[in-house]
């Protein structure tokens, strides 16, 4: 992804914002409107601080990880001639989703509770030549606003640790999958970004605080056995690389 200097930006972010708020939101299929749904999300109070932060992120430290992961999930998901809808769960900046689109001809969808991002996102979708292959829906992980049975592929990086209620947010992405349709949901890297890089970002702190990954794999485990989820993959890459560092932990499972 191209490099943006902070300012312009920034400069362009409330720009593309002003005019989306003018011209009436996000963008995408009509989303579910319970009153749950609307009450968790209000809840939430996203702003446009929380979404400016992790651009820069996106842009900065972390920019090296979503061309590899997006490659890997392309390879071990089998996306490479593959027509459908993927949805990235809370997938902010939506830079994974550019890298996907780059690899594959599905249609992808932005799902994230702060609309405050969908406005940069659509424009970085433009700038790479994939404005026609997205979406953008203001969507909590525990009230996703979609029907049943929706999605061949579901994917979300660095956000499960976000939903409060985690088993309810796992059951809604089951609920929106196809049968067959497959789920890959995690935080940190891919194993196929090499080991400098996966330094370098988290020599930099990374993102968000620290966590006690152990803990978050038996927490994964868990919510895979409350749910019956049957054949699901615990993925650790690089475990016990030379490096010690930390490749972060993801589940893979399919709707049967
Ligand atoms: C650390 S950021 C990761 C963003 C992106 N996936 C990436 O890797 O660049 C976490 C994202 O999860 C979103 N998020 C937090 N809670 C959420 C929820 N309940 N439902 C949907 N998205 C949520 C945030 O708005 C934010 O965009």
């Amino acid at each position: 992804m191209g490099k943006i200097p902070q300012r312009a930006a920034v400069g362009r972010f409330h720009m593309v914002l002003a005019a989306s708020i003018l011209l009436g939101g996000c963008v995408g299929p009509s989303p579910r409107t319970s009153s749950e749904a609307q009450a968790e999300v209000a809840q939430q109070r996203p702003t446009r601080e929380d979404a400016l932060r992790m651009i820069q992120a996106s842009e900065r430290r972390l920019a090296p990880v979503y061309g590899p992961l997006a490659q890997q999930l392309v390879e071990d998901l089998g996306l490479g001639a593959k027509i459908g809808i993927g949805i990235d769960l809370g997938s902010g900046p939506g830079t994974l989703i550019i890298e996907l689109c780059k690899r594959t001809k599905m249609h992808w969808i932005n799902a994230d509770i702060n609309p405050y991002f969908f406005p940069y996102f659509l424009q970085q979708a433009e700038e790479h030549g994939c404005g026609g292959q997205v979406s953008a829906v203001r969507a909590d992980a525990q009230a996703l606003p979609f029907r049943d049975d929706n999605a061949d592929v579901i994917v979300s990086r660095g956000s499960f640790w976000l939903w409060r209620d985690k088993v309810k947010a796992f059951r809604e992405i089951r609920r929106v999958l196809k049968p067959g349709g497959v789920a890959y949901i995690g935080r940190g890297f891919s194993e196929n970004l090499p080991l400098e890089a996966a330094k370098t970002v988290r020599g930099d702190r990374g993102e968000g605080p620290e966590y006690d990954i152990v803990a978050t794999t038996h927490e994964l485990d868990a919510i895979m056995k409350a749910l019956k989820i049957k054949g699901y993959r615990i993925i650790r890459p690089r475990l016990g690389n030379e490096a010690g560092v930390d490749y972060g932990v993801w589940v893979e499972f399919r709707k049967k």
